[in-house]
C-alpha cells in the first residue's frame, strides 16, 4: 500500500514467512505503525464497530443456519425450535436479529460523519463509492434474512417489496410481472422464493466482506481525513494507529457492545415487529405492512409518491444518489466545521432524515402523506440543490494552518 515498510522480522520463524507471505508485514504496516491524524473523535471509531458487527453477524448466522430450515411449511417453527430447544439458540437468534439493527445504527452514524467532515471528497472517492455499494448489499441482506423466520411481516414485506418490480409494467407491458413471477419462482411468494432468499442471505455477507476489505484497501491509500479536513502535512500532525487508536476503537467497541447487550438481554424484540410472531399467512393481509426501523426512511419515500413506477425510481434514486456526493458538493473545502451556512442545512437533512424514519411507520394519509412529501422534497433537494449550489455561494470561515495547529488551540490567520 501507500507507505514505505519499516518492519523487520523478530525471530527466524516471522522471517520465513516474511519470505513468503508478509502477512505479519501486512498488519505491521497497516495496523501497527499506520500514521493516523492525532485529531480522530469518537466518531471515527465506528469503522471498528461496524468491522466487529460484521464478524458478530457472520458467528451467530453460521450456527443460526446449522439449525434453521428453509422450507415454507417448516422454516417459522425451526425458528421457534431455535429458540426453545437448541443450546443457547435463543442467544444466537436475538444476538443476530439485535446484530442487524447495531450494524445498521452503526453505519448511520459512520455515514452521517463522513458527510458532516467531507470524507467522501478527493482523494476518498472510491472509498466513499465501496461505503455505499456496502450499505446497499448490507439492505439487501437484511431484507432477505428478515423474510427467512417466515412471519406474518416478513412474508408481506416480501410480497410487498418484490412487487414493486411490477411497476415496471407501465413501460413495456408484461415486463414487470413477468420479472416478479421470475424472483418469486412461482405465481406468489412461496417455498422457491424462501430457498433463493436464503441462499443469498448466506452468500451476501461473503461479498460484504471482499467490499469491506477493498473499502479499507482505498483508506489507506489516502489515509484518514479527520475534524479539520486538513490532511497531514509534518509529522506531528500525525501518531502510530497502535496504541492509539487501536485502545479509542477498543474502548468504544466496549462502550458500544453495552448498548447491544442492553437489547439482547433485556428488550430482545423492542426493535421488531410482533406480527411477525404469527406464522406467515397468504390469505390474511396484515393491516399495516412496516419494514425494520432501517428501511423506514426509504420506505417512507417510496409510499411519499402517488405513482408506483415513479415512487420506485425515488426510493432507488435517493440511495444511489450517495454515490455522486463527490462530485455533488462544490465547496472547497472537506470539513463542515468551517462551512457557516451548510451546518445548518446538514442538521436539517439529519432532522428530515429522521422525520423520514417516523412517518414511514405510520399510515400514508392526511397529514402524515403532506409531511412525508415535503420531507421526501427536501432530501432530494438537499442533495440535488443545497450541496452543488451552497458550495459556489458560501465563504468557508478560517480555518486553522494544520491539524497540530488545531490541537493546540491556536488561533487560525485572520480569526477574531
Ligand atoms: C460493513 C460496513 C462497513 C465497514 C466494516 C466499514 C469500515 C470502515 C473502517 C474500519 C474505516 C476506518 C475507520 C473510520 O474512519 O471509522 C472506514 C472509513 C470510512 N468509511 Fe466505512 N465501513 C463500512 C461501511 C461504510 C459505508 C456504508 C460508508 C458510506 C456510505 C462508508 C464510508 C467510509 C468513509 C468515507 C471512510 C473514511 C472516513 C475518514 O477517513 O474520514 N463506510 N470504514
Amino acid at each position: 500500500m501507500a507507505h514505505e515498510s519499516t518492519f523487520t522480522p523478530g525471530n527466524r520463524l516471522s522471517k520465513w514467512f516474511d519470505d513468503r507471505l508478509p502477512i505479519e508485514r501486512m498488519m505491521h504496516d497497516q495496523f501497527g505503525v499506520f500514521p493516523m491524524p492525532r485529531n480522530l473523535n469518537y466518531l471515527w471509531t465506528f469503522g471498528g464497530i461496524l468491522t466487529f458487527f460484521l464478524v458478530v453477524q457472520l458467528l451467530t448466522g453460521i450456527v443460526l443456519a446449522m439449525h434453521f430450515v428453509p422450507h415454507e411449511t417448516m422454516a417459522f417453527d425451526s425458528v421457534e425450535h431455535i429458540m426453545r430447544d437448541v443450546n443457547w439458540g435463543w442467544l444466537m437468534r436475538y444476538m443476530h436479529a439485535n446484530g442487524a439493527s447495531m450494524f445498521f445504527l452503526a453505519a448511520y452514524i459512520h455515514i452521517a460523519r463522513g458527510m458532516y467532515y467531507g470524507s467522501y471528497k478527493a482523494p476518498r472517492e472510491i472509498l466513499w463509492i465501496l461505503g455505499v455499494l456496502i450499505f446497499v448489499v448490507m439492505m439487501a441482506t437484511a431484507f432477505m434474512g428478515y423474510s427467512l423466520v417466515w412471519g406474518q411481516m416478513s412474508f408481506w414485506a416480501v410480497t410487498v417489496i418484490t412487487n414493486l418490480f411490477s411497476s415496471l409494467d407501465s413501460i413495456i407491458d408484461g415486463l414487470g410481472t413477468t420479472i416478479v413471477q421470475w424472483i418469486w419462482g412461482g405465481f406468489s411468494v412461496g417455498n422457491p422464493t424462501l430457498n433463493r432468499l436464503y441462499s443469498l442471505h448466506y452468500l451476501l455477507p461473503f461479498v460484504i466482506c471482499g467490499l469491506v476489505v477493498l473499502h479499507i484497501w482505498a483508506l489507506h491509500i489516502p489515509g484518514s481525513n479527520n475534524p479539520t479536513g486538513i490532511d497531514i502535512k509534518t509529522k506531528s500532525d500525525s501518531i502510530p494507529f497502535t496504541p492509539y487508536y487501536t485502545v479509542k476503537d477498543g474502548f468504544a467497541m466496549c462502550v458500544f457492545v453495552m448498548l447491544f447487550a442492553a437489547f439482547v438481554f433485556y428488550a430482545p424484540n423492542y426493535l421488531g415487529h410482533p406480527d411477525n410472531y404469527v406464522e406467515a399467512n397468504p390469505l390474511a393481509t396484515p393491516p399495516h405492512i412496516v419494514p425494520e426501523w432501517y428501511f423506514l426512511p426509504y420506505y417512507a419515500i417510496l409510499r411519499a409518491i402517488p405513482d408506483k413506477l415513479f415512487g420506485v425510481i425515488a426510493f432507488a434514486g435517493s440511495i444511489s444518489l450517495l454515490l455522486f456526493l463527490p462530485w455533488l458538493d462544490t465547496s472547497k473545502v472537506r470539513s463542515t466545521r468551517y462551512r457557516p451556512i451548510y451546518k445548518w442545512f446538514f442538521a436539517l437533512f439529519m432532522i428530515d432524515v429522521v422525520v423520514l424514519g417516523y412517518l414511514g411507520a405510520k399510515p400514508p394519509e392526511g397529514w402524515y402523506l403532506i409531511i412525508g412529501r415535503l420531507a421526501t422534497a427536501y432530501y432530494f433537494a438537499h442533495l440535488l440543490l443545497v450541496l452543488p449550489l451552497l458550495g459556489w455561494i458560501e465563504k468557508p470561515s478560517a480555518m486553522p494552518g494544520s491539524i497540530t495547529d488545531d490541537v493546540l488551540g491556536k488561533k487560525p490567520a485572520g480569526a477574531k
